[in-house]
């Protein structure tokens, strides 16, 4: 499974802002946004562009956008703190949204919410979730873009723990993860070590 860690430092002071547990809601989010604007920069790097003539003041040149705009997905709650900023960098990009709250107790996820196209071949979907764990929610989401066409998918956290890559390759799906942080491991509660906490507790308070 191809794993890009994005170790630019301005990504890794943003990520130690949102690990540090005395950063306040606020500043967790305003993190949380800025991060995600270098996710999605690194992501479509490699993204196919289309050329058109275009003139400036002074000449004639040529022009690019992209091809084939990703849909973007965040994963509700924690998800949703990244929508904005990517559709910043892609405004003509369509969004879908899936919601998910993983049960503390069993660790897997329990769906209440679901709005994507019909049909996504053909499609980029990038999935908007800071953090990725057992990979339960992420597997889940997948199977729901995979049911539905889409063959390019890629993976926007800001953590991922080892577990959740493994799995997420396991289940054969095609993605590819782009993170800030693969970290150690994850704790007899399921969460990531050193990770950050609760990301939709940290960006939105206790539910
Ligand atoms: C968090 C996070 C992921 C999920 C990751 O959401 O945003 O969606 O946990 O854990 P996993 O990889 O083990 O499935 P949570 O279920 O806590 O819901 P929230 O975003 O509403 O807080
Ligand atoms: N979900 C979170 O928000 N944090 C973790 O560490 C694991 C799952």
């Amino acid at each position: 499974m191809d794993v890009r860690v994005i170790d630019h430092p301005l990504a890794q002071a943003r990520l130690s802002t949102m690990r540090d547990a005395r950063t306040d809601n606020a500043a967790f989010r305003a993190a949380l946004q800025e991060l995600t604007l270098m996710l999605i920069y690194e992501a479509t790097r490699d993204s196919e562009v289309d050329e058109a003539p275009i003139h400036t003041p002074v000449a004639r040149t040529t022009g690019y956008r992209l091809a084939n705009p990703p849909l973007l997905v965040p994963v509700l709650r924690a998800g949703l703190g990244m929508a904005d900023q990517a559709h910043r960098l892609i405004p003509e990009a369509r969004m879908g949204f899936v919601g998910m709250a993983r049960d503390e107790e069993t660790l897997e996820p329990t769906p209440y919410m679901e709005s994507l196209p019909d049909d996504l071949s053909g499609v980029p979907v990038y999935v908007l979730d800071p953090m990725l764990a057992t990979g339960g929610s992420m597997v889940h989401t997948i199977r729901l873009l995979h049911e539905r066409g889409a063959a390019d998918v890629t993976v926007i956290c800001t953590v991922a723990a080892p577990e959740g890559v493994e799995r997420l390759d396991g289940s054969g799906l095609p993605a590819r993860v782009i993170t800030a942080g693969l970290d150690d491991r994850l704790n007899e509660s399921g969460y990531i070590v050193p990770g950050l906490g609760d990301a939709g507790d940290r960006e939105y308070g206790p539910r």
